[in-house]
């Protein structure tokens, strides 16, 4: 039935016939926020291109997990710098290293948040690449070791779900086997599939302190013009054991989002990254945007696009506004 039996804006006309029968929603249920733990900090230092974003010590950590669980937000995920890198990272998976520390202290502080732990080499080791060097090329077999490795330490300080984020061949199923081996075959994987050698992780790195001190990342993440392949990182993470995927980074990806979603029937993440944080926050510092109907506005494509969970620095200020 076409025009005028069929009027579109009659379901649009007042706020609670467009709430009814609004197809995607968000809420603070659905959001995941990082957090930047510092060894060597003994107070918060603010990020500069990421507004209202800070390293923070492990105390600084556990209160800012508290808040973020006090706003309904379910979970966090954590990155380490710590005080001192070598060639190999081998901070990553010290026992007392800068992450084991703030997970263990976020556990016990907040029980019911859920920590999840990103697992990469790239912030602990002098070079910034995200796996071990031989000559100037990232070795991928002898990468699997190091994070199985960091993986079974991460658990063992207590997090509930390991995120690998390297983008190396088969880190899924080494990580896998490691964590069963070691007794613990509940913790879930939460696997980086499509992740995009993206110009949108700038600030992140100054805030990490994970520029690659030569070349890119192009060797081990993937091409931005690539959608197909995705789909075939994805179902590759899938057949390897990962409980759910994600791509990254989020708003220049919706389609390959939707497309991955459309592939696997596990829970799918999108990482709304470091960059795209950095344009909205400011523009809306400028006063060109109106900070949140833009911020909504964007998490909810990113919804609406089939990630079912959204990691975001926004995640405490879209809490806020999205409360009851
Ligand atoms: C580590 C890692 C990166 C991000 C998450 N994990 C950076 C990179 O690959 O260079 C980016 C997150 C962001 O930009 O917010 N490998």
């Amino acid at each position: 039935m076409a025009f005028p039996a069929t009027r579109m804006r009659r379901l649009r006309r007042t706020p609670v016939l467009r709430e009814l029968v609004r197809e995607t929603r968000l809420s603070a249920g659905d959001l995941v926020m990082p957090l930047f733990v510092e060894e060597a900090a003994d107070a918060p230092s603010p990020i500069e291109a990421m507004p209202g974003i800070s390293r923070l010590p492990v105390a600084g950590a556990v209160a800012e997990a508290g808040e973020v669980h006090a706003l309904g937000i379910p979970a966090v995920l954590l990155f380490g710098i710590p005080a001192e890198k070598d060639e190999e990272g081998s901070g990553a998976w010290d026992d007392d290293g800068v992450v084991q520390q703030a997970i263990g202290a976020i556990r016990a502080a907040h029980p019911d948040l859920l920590v999840i732990a990103d697992l990469c080499l790239c912030e602990y080791t002098t070079h910034g690449h995200c796996g071990v060097l031989r000559g100037e090329a990232v070795d991928n077999d002898a990468t699997l070791e190091l994070l199985a490795r960091t993986a079974v330490s991460q658990a063992r300080a207590g997090a509930d779900v390991i995120a690998p984020s390297d983008m190396m061949d088969g880190r899924v199923r080494a990580i896998r086997a490691a964590l069963d081996a070691e007794g613990f075959e509940d913790v879930p994987i939460l696997a980086y599939s499509a992740k995009f050698a993206s110009a949108f992780y700038g600030p992140f790195r100054e805030a990490a302190d994970s520029t690659p001190a030569f070349g890119d990342r192009r060797s081990y993440q993937m091409d931005p013009g690539n959608g197909r392949e995705a789909v075939r990182e994805a179902l590759a993470d899938v057949q390897e054991g990962a409980d759910m995927v994600m791509v990254k980074p989020a708003l220049p990806y919706l389609d390959v989002v939707r497309r991955v979603a459309d592939a696997t029937d596990l829970p799918v993440a999108a990482y709304n990254v470091s960059g795209e944080y950095a344009m909205l926050k400011a523009a809306c510092a400028a006063g060109w945007l109106d900070e949140r109907a833009a911020v909504l506005e964007a998490l909810t494509s990113i919804r609406r696009a089939g990630a079912d969970i959204v990691i975001t620095y926004h995640a405490k200020d879209a809490a806020r506004w999205l409360r009851p």
